[in-house]
């Protein structure tokens, strides 16, 4: 994210500009320093901005505002305060529009032309009626340039600090609202899904992955064949087969650095098994909750609150995976608990996907099969709690105080449909132990336990990350149960239909997707914050 000051000559953008950019404690660049200064590495002359404009002409000029641009583009992390006409140019404005918000500075017409006339008179204003020719220009430029503005800032009236205040003011006011965007996540690697379980299509955009790196739709396959539906006799019988079909940003299986846009077809939906519920809420579901937000939902199956947009995040997840296998980390997620029924503790990794309930040892794997076919046959549901290990994460990943890589791993897994809960290395169990049992001690350089489950004040130690995550029952089932319709009365259902009658194995790639773009996001903004860091453990895409 980067902020760009543009607006009329005089309106303060290089005062206002280096103030915030000061308080705020970004580097700032001048587009108009930048002009002089390469004016000058090629001319070996040093003049204004207005000297050049008025020797060579406006051409020529133009030509270094494009150069300008092209040294800060792919800047990201600070203020860029452009000279008045350099946006007018669509080429500078695609460029500099992206990933950034655009705060235009104007001010009274008068007030600006005393200020513009008291430090000389720019070079492309009419000499023979100076004034109005000012107006005129202002007038033409704010009708191009202003529709792109995402804050406006007067600054006819107040001192610098308090129009300074007044953009940290909005500034924040915007950054808070696009980070809120929630189909969106992730900072600099950013993921977007779309689509509903009943529509053509679902899908997800991934940006801020940059070009080079190799994928393929065999790698994002593979992963989604790990979530799809059908997979054994304790999933749903749907038939999709989740085929991805990358649109963009991969050219012969490597990263362009365009947004990757990945799409998987509802091949299966058999919308008429929900006409009979059209106006129920089925309980346990989000269709009350979405009716009362938004006045209207897709009744096909919960919409954009089905599990099935969690194929779009495995798709986007498989390439954050592959990105941080080749950095060493390897995420394990298997299920210790389903129906009550307790994993042995004994096993291994490599058993995890051998049997249908993702659980490192077969014994317990096959008693908790046993549980869920037993709760299907009575028209019931089980949950589960899942274990995530994470592997090779350097220490250091994780911004306090609000971007803990703990609570965004958290936000990250609690956004998944049907998880209720999260914990943390021993988590709910620290609350039995003494602060003697509790801490990691440390000798010979390393942690000696880890009871913090890899995470202290919110940053990665560089001990394996543990988590735990509790899943609720699946919410269709066969009994009947009671509810409300869409005009509150009292009504029965029986959910028919293909549903798992245990969600908690299919949730398991989708928990692995969601942690690998947590992780690989963190490790992306780490690198960029402390390059000394950088120096030692590299960037994620390295
Ligand atoms: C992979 C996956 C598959 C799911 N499949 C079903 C399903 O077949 N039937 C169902 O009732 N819920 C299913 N869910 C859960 C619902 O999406 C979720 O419980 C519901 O939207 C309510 O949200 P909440 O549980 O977070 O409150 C699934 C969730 C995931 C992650």
């Amino acid at each position: 994210m980067r902020i760009v000051l543009y607006g009329p000559k005089a309106s303060g953008k290089t005062t206002i500009g280096k103030y915030v950019a000061e308080v705020i404690g970004v580097p700032f660049y001048e587009t108009d320093e930048l002009i002089e200064s390469t004016y000058s590495s090629r001319t070996g002359q040093a003049k204004s901005c207005r000297q050049i404009y008025l020797d060579e002409g406006k051409d020529f000029f133009s030509k270094l505002e494009v150069d300008a641009v092209r040294e800060i583009e792919n800047l990201d992390w600070c203020m860029i305060i452009t000279g008045g006409s350099l946006l007018l140019n669509p080429e500078n404005r695609s460029k500099l529009r992206k990933n950034s918000i655009l705060i235009y500075l104007t001010a009274d017409k008068k007030i600006l032309w005393n200020r513009v006339s008291n430090a000389g008179i720019p070079p492309w204003i009419d000499s023979e009626c100076p004034e109005e020719s000012f107006y005129e220009e202002l007038e033409r430029r704010e009708e191009i340039l202003l529709p792109y503005a995402d804050i406006v800032i007067d600054t006819t009236n107040g001192t610098i600090d308090e129009l300074a205040h007044k953009i940290i003011e909005k500034l924040s006011e915007e950054i808070s609202i696009r980070m809120n965007s929630p189909n969106t996540f992730g900072d600099l690697v950013r993921v977007t899904t779309f689509g509903e379980s009943h529509g053509p299509a679902i899908g997800a955009v991934i940006d801020g992955i940059p070009p080079g790196i190799e994928i393929s739709e065999e790698d994002i396959q593979k992963e989604l064949d790990r979530r799809r539906p059908g997979q054994s006799s304790i999933t749903t019988r749907r038939k999709e087969t989740d085929k991805v079909h990358i649109l963009s940003g991969v050219f012969e299986n490597k990263t362009t650095g365009a947004p990757i846009a990945l799409l998987i077809y509802n091949e299966d939906p058999k919308s008429h098994h929900y006409d009979n519920i059209k106006d129920v809420f089925r309980p346990g579901h989000a269709d009350y909750t979405f009716f009362m937000k938004f006045g209207i939902r897709d009744h096909r199956g919960g919409g954009r609150a089905s599990g099935r947009e969690t194929a779009a995040r495995v798709s986007a997840g498989a390439i954050a995976k592959k990105i941080l296998e080749r950095k060493g980390i390897k995420i394990y997620a298997y299920s210790v608990e389903i129906g009550g029924i307790s994993w042995s503790g004994k096993g291994s990794y490599e058993n995890i996907e051998a049997n249908p309930v993702r659980c490192p040892d077969a014994e317990s794997a096959l008693k908790m099969e046993e549980k869920i076919l037993e709760a299907r046959k009575e028209g019931d549901s089980l949950g589960g709690i899942v274990q995530i290990e994470i592997h090779g994460v350097p220490p250091g990943l994780g911004d306090p105080v609000f971007g803990k890589l703990s609570s965004r791993l958290a936000s990250a897994i609690m956004s998944i449909g049907a998880v209720k809960g999260v914990e943390f290395g021993d988590g709910f169990k620290l609350a039995l132990l003494r602060g003697s049992e509790a801490n990691d001690a440390m000798a010979d350089g390393k942690f000696m336990s880890n009871h913090s489950g890899g995470l202290l004040g919110g940053i990665s130690t560089g001990e394996p990350i543990v988590m735990r995550v509790v899943v609720k029952p699946t919410s269709s089932i066969a009994k009947p149960q009671k509810t409300l319709n869409t005009k509150f009365e009292n009504v029965e259902i029986q959910v028919h239909g293909r549903h798992d009658p245990c969600i908690v194995p299919r949730a398991i790639p989708v928990m692995e997707s969601m942690i690998a773009l947590t992780i690989l996001d963190a490790w992306a903004k780490q690198a960029k914050l402390n390059p000394e860091w950088a120096k030692k453990w590299g960037s994620p895409f390295e």
